[in-house]
Formats: C-alpha cells, sequence, structure tokens
C-alpha cells in the first residue's frame, strides 16, 4: 500500500502533527512543495488556518492532485480559534473527485498567548492513533 503524508504549516504546528502521522503510517511527511507524482492509496493532507481561511499554498495543492493518483485522503489540521481548515481542504477535495475518509484528526495549536505547548504529547498520540485506523480502514477496504 501506498502512503503518502503532505503538509502546510507556517509555524511548525501542523508540522508536528504531520510527523506524528507519518511514524504511526511508517512513512515520512513532506510539506507541499512535494507533488503526488505516483499513484497512492492514501494521502495524509495537513493544513491550518490563517485569517479565517486555508493558506493559497494549500489549496494550490488540492487544486494539484488528480483523483487518478490520489485514491483517498485522511485530513489533518491545527488552528487556534476556529475549525474550519478540514471542512475547507474536504470541500475542495470533492469539488475535485478525490475521495475523502470520514474520520478526520485535528487539534489546537499555539498561537501567539493561546494553546501553549500544543500540539501536545497527548495531541500526537491521539494524532498517531487517528493515522493507524486510516490506514487500517483502508487496508479493511472501507472508509
Ligand atoms: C497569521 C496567522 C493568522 C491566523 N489566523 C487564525 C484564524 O483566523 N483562526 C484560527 O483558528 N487560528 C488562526 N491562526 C492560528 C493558527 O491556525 C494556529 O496557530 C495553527 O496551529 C498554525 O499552524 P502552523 O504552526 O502549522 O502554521 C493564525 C495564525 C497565524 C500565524
Amino acid at each position: 500500500m501506498n502512503i503518502e503524508v503532505r503538509f502546510y504549516s507556517r509555524g511548525g504546528n501542523t508540522k508536528k502533527v504531520a510527523e506524528a502521522v507519518a511514524k504511526a503510517a511508517n512513512t515520512s511527511a513532506k510539506d507541499c512543495s512535494a507533488p503526488i507524482t505516483e499513484p497512492v492509496d492514501l494521502l495524509f493532507l495537513g493544513g491550518s488556518v490563517y485569517g479565517f481561511g486555508l493558506d493559497e499554498n494549500t489549496k494550490n495543492y488540492i487544486q494539484s492532485l488528480t483523483p487518478a493518483y490520489v485514491k483517498n485522503v485522511a485530513l489533518f489540521g491545527t488552528s487556534a480559534i476556529v475549525k474550519t481548515g478540514n471542512p475547507g481542504m474536504a470541500k475542495l477535495l470533492s469539488e475535485k473527485g478525490i475521495p475523502v475518509l470520514e474520520n478526520s484528526f485535528y487539534c489546537r495549536g499555539e498561537f501567539t498567548f493561546m494553546h501553549k505547548g500544543r500540539p501536545n504529547d497527548t495531541d500526537l498520540k491521539k494524532a498517531a492513533d487517528f493515522a493507524a485506523a486510516a490506514v487500517k480502514s483502508i487496508q479493511d477496504g472501507g472508509k
């Protein structure tokens, strides 16, 4: 099974989650400058929210994806206040005809005085559990 992890992270919070996800999925995490160049069974895709929306890099990355290569996506994300990152990514992926797993992972990410130390070890353990469950669901042929 071919599994890839991609993320966009300005401050490193989402990168931490990406690395926990990648470790649990026995692969490595790459940022959104790395294109998908061959078919993948499961792409873990992470992003966060800046100024109440997704970063342009995240949106552009999703636009670069094709259902011919990306069979399933599992989303993860961090933000400080609103939780619109994962639903926003899911919408764009659906518009491209790329299936998105029902289960996604979200946790708070440190921002100025808010959520110091997040994602923390507990968040990262939950992210790893999410990743393992997503891999298993694809192995089992479900969603
Ligand atoms: C410029 C900027 C704008 C942000 N705007 C929002 C926002 O509108 N809503 C929100 O929930 N979090 C906002 N945040 C907080 C980030 O979503 C949060 O810190 C996230 O974990 C950052 O992920 P990263 O470290 O992977 O870039 C903002 C952060 C920055 C730096």
